[in-house]
């Protein structure tokens, strides 16, 4: 899970590089550092800290050279220290290299690599690349051809950038289960983790499949397959534009994303209507049905879930995509696996796919990022358009996923193209009006340890996401539950004071919800409604407009990613880089 890219041009690349690094950083945040060639000598600097911090520290914008690669790290190999943080070189220097994913059989090949000679200077499994490249650049002295010899030896999964300090002129790139994609410009080309990298300077992309090797220069692009083979393809255009990854005025691209959504949740629903249906016809036809995500889009397909179940009366799985390969005795061909994702990169999905298709299974995504490995992988695929979502909360994804789960299984339903999106979209720009109202809470609640979310029925899955939100981005526990298994454990919790989001729409639940609430009241908890409907047993009361009842998650998500956002800023911790985690999980 870090940020790659590398880029040969005309003119200097430090700049480009810095840019566009720090436009990947939230793949990863624990240390960064850039090499370039200049007058036939391979420079590298580097370190632990954001890309700012090095950036001053090793003055990185003053590098030269027209040939260069860059890398923001999220540790999985090795601590977090200046020695780990990558480019890596060969013992000779001869070879840099910056890698995203994780080497299985690094061991072995390092113990090979020691025994021939080799002196390493970090505890990463990336190092052994270089090592291995420069062996086989010695021996082949062709940088693709040489790159395709180390990668054959590789297990495990990799997206790698390498320099040879003898051809200033060349890149080369790999990639085998992580993702890697080519920028193609006018004089200048470009190997990249995701499109953001490199979107200032084009929008000319293409996409690497597994296994394929690459060799750039700043004029040319050279893809080799796995059998050696020469492999045209054409750049596609890229819908994002760079005006969508600045942050405007906004202090992070966590508020600017969730002040996106009143446009968002239209742009979701525009949808070939031809695609959907096709997606909606495997759904029915299909002799069993899965749902597989991880984390907030685990959470989408827990609504998808609902409402195909209980109004479609189809019957479907949800399961963590994780675990997907421990529930597959009912997997085969006719099956069909619904994967959501906002990356389209997640480990653990694209892992889940795989058993899938292992299994003779048909995949249908829904996913933010075109081009991504699990948009290609896919039989049918609907896209997000919610545009690039940068900070590591998934926040307008999460409500643009609701919107495109509903208009599947609207089409399910037999249902004509459903309309009220520019009611939705009012909808939450009211909502957001909430933001005041929640600082508050922040001011009240700051230094409360825990916190809890309960809901019921089609809104338990929007307590889970409320109880993930505030964790990952203010670092107080939370827990989210359907508010009926309160009295079965958690209640030994509740004592004067403990904060409980109540999220209770008006509709079938409302009831009994407030009945739970009223026991949570009893036991001391301060009360928290987000609703609709107003009631004096809340101590607070975060008021969201009616919409739909499929819609009401997106209305209610809105203060409650409000709430996650502000308790960061209040607790000083960067909401953009939440610590320990990256944007996209590319690891296993
Ligand atoms: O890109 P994906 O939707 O596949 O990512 C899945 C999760 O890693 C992601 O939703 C994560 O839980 C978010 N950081 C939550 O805000």
């Amino acid at each position: 899970m870090c940020g790659i890219i590398g880029c040969v041009a005309e003119e200097p690349v430090a700049g480009i590089l810095l840019e566009g690094l720090k436009r990947v950083e939230y793949r990863g945040y624990d240390s960064a550092g850039m090499a370039t060639i200049s007058d036939g000598r391979l420079g590298v600097r580097k370190g632990v800290g954001r890309v700012s911090e090095i950036e001053g520290k090793q003055r990185l914008s003053t590098m030269s050279g027209s040939t260069g690669m860059a890398h923001t790290r999220w540790a999985t190999h090795g601590g977090v220290t200046d020695e780990n943080a990558h480019p890596h070189t060969s013992c000779r220097e001869l070879v840099a290299v910056i890698h995203n994913g994780i080497i299985e059989n690094y061991l072995p090949l390092k113990r090979a690599l020691k025994a021939r000679g080799h002196k390493f200077r970090s505890e990463t499994d990336t190092e052994v690349i270089s090592h291995l490249l420069e062996a086989e650049y010695k021996r082949v002295r062709d940088p693709l051809q040489a790159t395709r010899a180390a990668v054959k030896k590789l297990k495990g999964q990799y997206a790698i950038a390498a320099m040879f300090q003898d051809r200033p002129d060349v890149m080369t790139g790999a990639r085998k289960d992580a993702p890697l994609i080519v920028g193609v410009g006018n004089n200048v080309n470009f190997l990249a983790s995701d499109v953001l990298a490199f979107i200032g300077r084009t929008d000319r992309t293409i996409f690497l499949d597994n296994l394929e090797v690459v060799e750039i220069t700043k004029d040319a692009v050279k893809i080799v397959g796995p059998d050696g083979r020469r492999v045209r393809r054409e750049p596609t255009q890229v819908a994002w534009e760079l005006s969508d990854v600045s942050k405007s005025d906004y202090a992070h691209f966590t508020l600017k994303e969730i002040n996106e959504q009143p446009r968002t949740v239209v742009s979701a629903s525009v949808q070939d209507p031809e695609r959907v249906e096709r997606f909606a016809r495997a759904l029915k036809r299909a002799k069993s049905l899965y749902i597989t995500a991880s984390g907030t889009s685990y959470h989408a397909g827990l609504l998808m879930k609902f409402r195909l179940n209980k109004e479609a009366k189809v019957r479907a799985d949800v399961v963590v995509a994780g675990e997907l390969k421990e529930h597959t005795e009912f997997m085969g061909k006719g099956s069909v696996v619904v994967a959501l994702s906002q990356s389209g990169e997640t480990a653990d999905v694209l892992e889940a796919v795989k058993e899938a298709k292992r299994h003779g299974a048909k995949v249908c995504s829904i996913v933010n990022a075109a081009g991504s490995t699990l948009a290609r992988e896919s039989d049918v695929v609907l896209l997000l358009n919610c545009g690039p979502e940068v900070g590591v909360a998934a926040t307008k994804s999460f409500t643009a996923q609701v919107v495109v789960a509903n208009l599947v299984v609207d089409a399910v339903l037999g249902k004509k193209r459903p309309n009220g999106f520019d009611e939705l979209s009012d909808a939450v720009a009211e909502a957001l009006k909430c933001e005041r109202q929640v600082k508050d809470l922040v001011n009240e609640y700051r230094d409360r340890p825990d916190f809890y979310f309960v809901a019921r029925g089609y809104e338990s899955p929007v307590a889970l996401e409320g109880a993930l939100k505030l964790k990952e981005l203010s670092y107080i526990h939370a827990e989210g539950m359907p508010a009926s298994e309160l009295k079965h454990g958690t209640l030994a919790l509740i004592e004067k004071g403990t904060p409980v989001v109540v999220i209770n729409p008006s509709g079938p639940s409302h009831a009994e919800s407030l009945s739970n609430a009223e026991e949570l009241k009893a036991r001391g908890a301060d009360l928290i409604g987000v609703s609709d409907e107003k009631d004096e047993v809340y101590r607070h009361f975060v008021r969201v407009p009616a919409v739909q009842p499929k819609f009401m998650p997106i209305v209610e998500a809105i203060p409650l990613q409000l709430l996650a956002y502000h308790f960061a800023v209040a607790r000083k911790n960067n909401p953009d880089y939440p610590r320990n985690l990256a944007k996209s999980v590319t690891v296993k």
